[in-house]
């Protein structure tokens, strides 16, 4: 008989970016207060966007760390896999160019199941290792959300922000990774979080930007009462699943929505709210990159050890929902290798984006040069 399979967390990184937007800074742009947002989402403070970050900036400068804490180097994975809402643009797939800037020969795909979608593209890339077609899969959740923001909008503007995270998944024979999952989707909710109009249904014109239908439309009542009830439910299928108690898992990872979420969600389970990992404070809201970027920071707060079962679970459009239960691979996470990767990631996430902004700037360096010489012949 073949030895069995399991897929590892080897590797992992994020990318935050420098921009930083209060609930101070809400307050003078639209008719919000910072007691209003910390009380109803418990949100501070969210990261957003600058000038230099593109979705793909944002997944390699992510990636690059995750890569090389796995011992790996890009062209040794087998597939990429990009969770998001946000591409660079709507065609080509944003995961070819994250390939590509990369130096990856694999194949790569991009994955939408809105927030949801980093769960999602875990329990895929473990499927590929246990099947046994791929040993090496790099899993990316990035969003740069702040694009499909209506900033004159305080129902939603003050919710979400732009990050990345990534993790890489390697083939072992020591039981570890994805124990259990559970994937969900109810459509009848499409509606309740939509951006109306730029997919094919309505092309964005005139009219759909006059509406302000190019933006994120959310029925927020609607999403908290489906979002308590996913959170609950699917966590506690996933874990007997799995053929665990709750009280087996050492740390709960949930979507980073709402703080009365995880609370709500932390009661229904019987499970104290310190066991539920929590940063929606520092980020609010960012989509497909919240899990990775929780599961990421968990780790480099030393709050998860070698052997740990952890719980992670995601909500949002679609509406989608999807949880796993998790086991860190023996020997991954030393308190030096914590320590370590918190530091090496955030260098290596600083010099990946340095050499993305050096290719851009390379790129663009001859339509300068012509721009300049014909603006002095015309001189
Ligand atoms: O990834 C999934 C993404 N989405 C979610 O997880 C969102 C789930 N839903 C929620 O987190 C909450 O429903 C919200 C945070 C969006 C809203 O909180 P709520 O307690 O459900 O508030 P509400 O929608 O019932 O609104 C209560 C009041 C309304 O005023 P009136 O009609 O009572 O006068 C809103 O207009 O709060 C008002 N309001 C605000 N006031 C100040 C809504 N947004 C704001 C705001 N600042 N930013």
């Amino acid at each position: 008989m073949p030895p069995e399979r399991y897929a590892k967390i080897a590797g992992w990184g994020k990318y935050v970016p420098e921009r930083v937007l209060t609930n101070a800074d809400l307050e003078k742009m639209v008719d919000t207060s910072d007691e209003w947002i910390t009380q109803r989402t418990g949100i501070k403070e969210r990261h957003l966007r600058t000038e230099k970050d593109t979705n793909s900036s944002m997944a390699v400068a992510a990636s690059i760390p995750a890569i090389e804490m796995a011992g790996l180097t890009a062209k040794d994975l087998d597939l990429i896999i990009v969770a998001t809402s946000s591409p660079d643009y709507l065609l080509p797939p944003v995961s070819s160019q994250i390939q590509h800037m990369l130096g990856a020969e694999c194949g790569a795909f991009q994955l939408g199941a809105g927030c949801s979608g980093w769960v999602y593209a875990l329990t895929t890339a473990d499927q590929f290792i246990k099947a046994g077609g791929y040993n090496n899969i790099l899993v990316v959740g990035v969003e740069i959300i702040s694009f499909a923001l209506d900033y004159t909008d305080r129902t939603t503007c003050v919710l979400f922000g732009d990050a990345a995270a990534a993790v890489v998944l390697t083939a072992t024979d020591q039981p570890s990774g994805v124990l259990a999952f559970e994937l969900g989707s109810d459509g009848s909710g499409a509606e309740a979080l939509i951006v109306p109009a730029a997919g094919s249904t309505k092309p964005i014109d005139f009219e759909g930007i006059e509406n302000r239908e190019n933006f994120i439309r959310m029925d927020g009542q609607t999403v908290f009462k489906f979002a308590t009830r996913a959170v609950a439910g699917s966590l506690k299928r996933v874990v007997s699943q799995a053929g665990l108690l709750p009280d087996d898992i050492a740390l709960f990872i949930p979507h980073q929505a709402n703080a009365r979420i995880i609370e709500a969600g932390a009661k229904l389970l019987r499970q104290p709210l310190d066991k539920f990992y929590v940063n929606v404070h520092k980020y609010g809201n960012t989509s497909a990159a919240s899990v990775p970027l929780a599961m990421v920071e968990a780790i480099e707060e030393g709050r998860l050890k070698p052997g740990d079962k952890v719980a992670m679970v995601a909500f949002g459009a679609g509406l989608t929902w999807a949880a796993v239960v998790v086991q860190m691979g023996e020997g991954e996470i030393s308190p030096a290798h914590t320590l370590f990767s918190a530091g090496r990631a955030a260098y290596l996430a600083k010099k990946a984006q340095n050499r993305v902004l050096d290719g851009v700037q390379a790129a663009l360096l001859p339509l300068y040069t012509w721009r300049h010489k014909s603006r002095k012949r015309r001189k």
